[in-house]
């Protein structure tokens, strides 16, 4: 049998098709019965009438949301019907297996909670918003490594399991590798910078985590993280970078039907970025009158927290660097500036709803000032013998950057929590399904 994907329906007015798939919706009205039917192509509406015959008319009736079905139809034009303006007239319909467990068991309403929505998940995904996330996400994830590999970038996958910290101790998960400790990674930045010399421009698309005590709308325990380190790279050719990326992102975002859904327009956003510095952003915070958390206004040698830095970009409109935090206020791999110790050649890029979804910098490469750093945060420089070997054997000046894919899913189609932009979220409280 040769079944027709549900998308290429609409060409075939007239015709008998046999599609395949599951019931969306499923409404009786009186002697009719409404089916959606969805497959992963599209969704098409189909009707049952009595000429169907008396036995298919009773298969039909018991038919229930969520059947996977098999059906043939004739395809009519119809403009009421709800999409693409067709209806499929059915000759036969059966359900494959079994029917579906009566809708109640779902548990999903309008007015379910966020929590049944999670316990929920694995039946959430199969509605229309949850796949358009989906689908968008993995246009905006092959949109990254297009533009990776249009510049000769190669794709590595350092290990999950690790023995250092990039981010700080306070958020690392630590569980026992047999007779030793590890961690689950923050980052595969560290091992990035080790091939270098050998691959040139590197990228990885893997999970991170963090134990992160916030319960914000842009924090996951496990996210994936884009990264990407590129030798011969001094601050401005990051800045230049991630600008070209993003705007190649943006231009492939705009080809997807799905942000309208959303009703988000995508902007695609011009050269240069805004660029503000850590010290000017405290000045505007207070001229913009965004106050932190705390209700005061932030001073010079804060931490930018998650409210006014948010607060911050969508007064600007546009995607924005926050540039040159002080000395100490980031890890120990961001580059000193060579002209003032103070500040650090780092860089977080910021888009309006959600904030930060980069965290960018030139990396350390002088060995003496690289371990005064990781002497300041207290690292023991013994198990990262392999990343300060970095710095003995042929160091160039180099770059780098994590980017989290949910929040940037989140941003650009300003979803109200990041637990929407994944699969099956991580969160403080939740691990399963
Ligand atoms: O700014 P972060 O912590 O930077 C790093 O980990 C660098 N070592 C990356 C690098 O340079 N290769 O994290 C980078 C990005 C953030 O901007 C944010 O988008 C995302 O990772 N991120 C999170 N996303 C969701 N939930 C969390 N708990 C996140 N923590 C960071």
């Amino acid at each position: 049998m040769r079944y027709i994907s549900i998308k290429n329906l609409p060409n075939m007015i007239g015709d008998e098709a046999w599609v395949r798939g599951w019931l969306h919706h499923v409404r009786r009205q009186g002697k009719l019965i409404f089916l959606v039917i969805r497959d992963p192509t599209g969704f098409v509406q189909a009707v049952v009438k009595p000429l169907i015959g008396e036995e298919k008319f009773k298969i039909a009736e018991k038919l229930t949301r969520e059947t996977a079905v098999i059906a043939k139809g004739i395809i009519k034009e119809d403009k009421r019907a709800p999409y693409n303006n067709i209806e499929l007239q059915l000759i036969t319909i059966n359900p494959v297996i079994s029917n579906a467990l009566p809708e109640l068991e779902y548990e999903i309403r309008p007015d379910s909670g966020p929590q049944v929505m999670l316990d929920k998940r694995h039946l959430v995904l199969r509605g229309e918003q949850a796949s358009d996330i989906m689908r968008f996400r993995d246009f905006i994830t092959r949109s990254f490594r297009k533009f990776f590999f249009s510049r000769d970038f190669v794709e590595v996958t350092p290990s999950i399991i690790v023995q250092t910290q990039v981010e700080g101790g306070s958020t690392l998960f630590a569980f026992k590798y047999f007779e030793q400790e590890a961690y689950l990674t923050q980052s595969s930045q560290l091992y990035l910078e080790t091939v270098l010399p050998s691959l040139g421009n590197v990228f990885c698309a893997l999970p991170s985590f963090r134990a992160e005590k916030s319960r914000t709308r842009r924090h996951l325990t496990e996210y994936t993280h884009i990264e990407a380190e590129m030798p011969w790279f001094e601050f401005e050719d990051l800045l230049d970078f991630m600008e070209d990326m993003i705007i190649h992102v943006y231009t492939k975002a705009k080809e997807s039907i799905i942000p309208s859904k959303f009703d988000q327009k995508i902007t695609i956003p011009s050269k240069p970025f805004e660029r503000v510095s850590y010290e000017k952003t405290i000045d505007l915070l207070r001229e913009y009158e965004l106050k932190g958390e705390s209700g005061e206004y932030l001073e010079h040698g804060d931490d930018i927290t998650e409210g006014p830095e948010r607060a911050l970009v969508d007064r600007i409109g546009k995607p924005t660097f926050l540039t040159h935090f002080p000395t100490g206020m980031k890890p120990f791999y961001m580059k000193v500036n060579e002209k003032n110790p103070e500040i650090m050649n780092a860089a977080d890029l910021l888009l309006p709803n959600v904030g930060e979804i980069i965290g960018g910098s030139q990396r350390e490469d002088d060995l003496e000032v690289l371990l005064e750093r990781m002497k300041e945060e207290g690292l023991d420089p013994k198990p990262y013998y392999w990343y300060i070997d970095q710095r003995k054997y042929g160091t160039v000046p180099h770059s780098g950057f994590g980017l989290g894919l949910e929040r940037t899913v989140q941003a650009m189609l300003n979803l109200d929590h990041i637990r929407e932009a994944c699969l099956y979220p991580r969160l403080i409280n939740r691990a399963t399904p």
